[in-house]
């Protein structure tokens, strides 16, 4: 398994491939990140201090940043405003921002862009076309695509955590501009690729947080890969693998849940040994936090945090694994009362001895708040692209870079 991750970054054109050096360049970063859901603002900037990274490599030439941020209809779909306002403070450049993509004022300030300059376009997902996935030759006859593509010279991918979107911006530039791997994303695939190699057993997953749906359909690939010995289901997922294991009736509120639930009966008659159920949750009661054994749980109470003898089990299980890969947190660890859960088994993890992964904007932000994530072996933002890229799945972005590079080499 290792031994196909180590390829990617050779089949890809890097920053030093092409020359960008006065050129007008789009950079596709994703700097999508966590909101908080009472006042609008960010919650965690990490992916911006993270971009900068690349966008300081860049200062001859004349780039402007896209992303997107959030989902249709999320508290978290917001303007890209404040995300300018940060980076500005990493890049020690000028930093304008556009409440533009593809309108007339968005392509007036790309052509009046000087070289040095960086422009950051309004949320991608803004634009209709940029909330579908395309195959790669469709995405670049789309509308944004078309639009665009003129004012650039050149087109960097540096979007690790969206890698297993097929949007427009993610996949479509690479088919009509010379386009290359950015700096961060070399770095995220080496590192990662480091880390991989020293994989060592007992494996135990911890799979929490609220996405649901990359999880899932990555899991049985994960275990034909991987000898993973215990999985540590909590956060919604976790809820999902008990309403199928015990009948549990408690909302999700996650959209397709039946879908996830068939996903999730398949994944128990194939492997249903390797996981370790939550024995108690917290939910609230009066602005509190109140423990309840999964046999209490009712429909009318939401599950916030796991409980705290499902802690100490599962803090037992990673002090005693050799490596432990974290996907999202255990808990809504941004609630004071909820965040005991996700607070005690980052510790946890943070000190043994296992070697660490730790994926998700979520992931990190919870890291970062507990002061622990310099103690964590490998911590990622990506969280869906990383279980996609574990589980060895078509990356659209990854397939897009490849194109780009042959295309590049069979025109030389
Ligand atoms: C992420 O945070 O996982 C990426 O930015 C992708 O976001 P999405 O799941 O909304 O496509």
């Amino acid at each position: 398994m290792v031994g196909k991750h180590l390829s990617y970054d050779i089949e890809f054109l890097t920053m030093d491939d092409l020359d960008l050096t006065g050129k007008t360049v789009f950079l596709r970063a994703d700097i999508n990140s966590p909101v908080d859901p009472s006042t609008g603002r960010l919650l965690n900037t990490i992916r911006i201090r993270e971009a900068a990274v690349t966008i300081k490599e860049l200062s001859d030439s004349k780039l402007v940043v896209g992303s997107h941020q959030g989902r249709v209809g999320n508290y978290d779909y917001i303007s890209l405003r404040e995300h300018a306002e940060v980076l500005k403070g990493h890049v020690g450049r000028s930093v304008k921002f556009i409440d533009d993509i593809i309108g007339p004022a968005a392509r007036e300030a790309i052509k009046n862009l000087k070289q040095g300059e960086v422009l950051v376009l309004d949320n991608l997902r803004f634009v209709a076309e940029e909330n579908f996935e395309f195959s790669i030759e469709e995405a670049s006859k789309t509308y944004m695509i078309r639009t665009l593509k003129d004012y650039f010279d050149a087109c960097i991918l540096d979007a690790f955590p969206a890698a297993h979107r097929a949007n427009p911006s993610l996949v479509g530039f690479a088919e009509v501009l010379p386009t290359c791997a950015g700096k961060l994303l070399v770095q995220e695939i080496r590192s990662l690729v480091s880390v991989l190699q020293k994989l060592r057993p007992p494996i135990t997953l911890v799979l929490g947080g609220a996405k649901v749906s990359d999880r899932i359909e990555s899991l049985e690939a994960i275990m034909n890969s991987y000898k993973v010995d215990k999985i540590l289901p909590c956060g919604l997922l976790g809820v999902i693998f008990l309403k199928v294991a015990k009948n549990l009736d408690v909302p999700t509120g996650i959209k397709d849940e039946e879908k996830y639930i068939k996903k999730a009966e398949k994944f128990l008659s194939d492997f249903g040994d390797v996981l370790v159920f939550p024995e108690d949750f917290a939910v609230e009661v009066n602005g509190a936090r109140k423990e309840l054994m999964v046999s209490q749980l009712n429909p009318e109470k939401p599950i916030l945090d796991i409980g705290m003898k499902t802690i100490s089990k599962y803090a037992e299980i990673i002090s005693n694994s050799g490596t432990v890969i974290v996907s999202g947190p255990p808990g809504v660890y941004e609630k004071r009362n909820f965040e005991i859960g996700t607070k005690i088994l980052f510790t946890e993890l943070a000190n043994s001895k296992a070697l660490s992964i730790a994926s998700g904007a979520h992931t990190i932000t919870a890291l970062e708040l507990f002061g622990l994530r310099d103690k964590i072996t490998h911590a990622t933002s990506a969280g869906g692209a990383l279980i996609k890229f574990l589980a060895g799945k078509r990356l659209p972005l990854f397939e897009a870079l490849k194109r780009a590079a042959e295309k590049w080499r069979t025109s030389k």
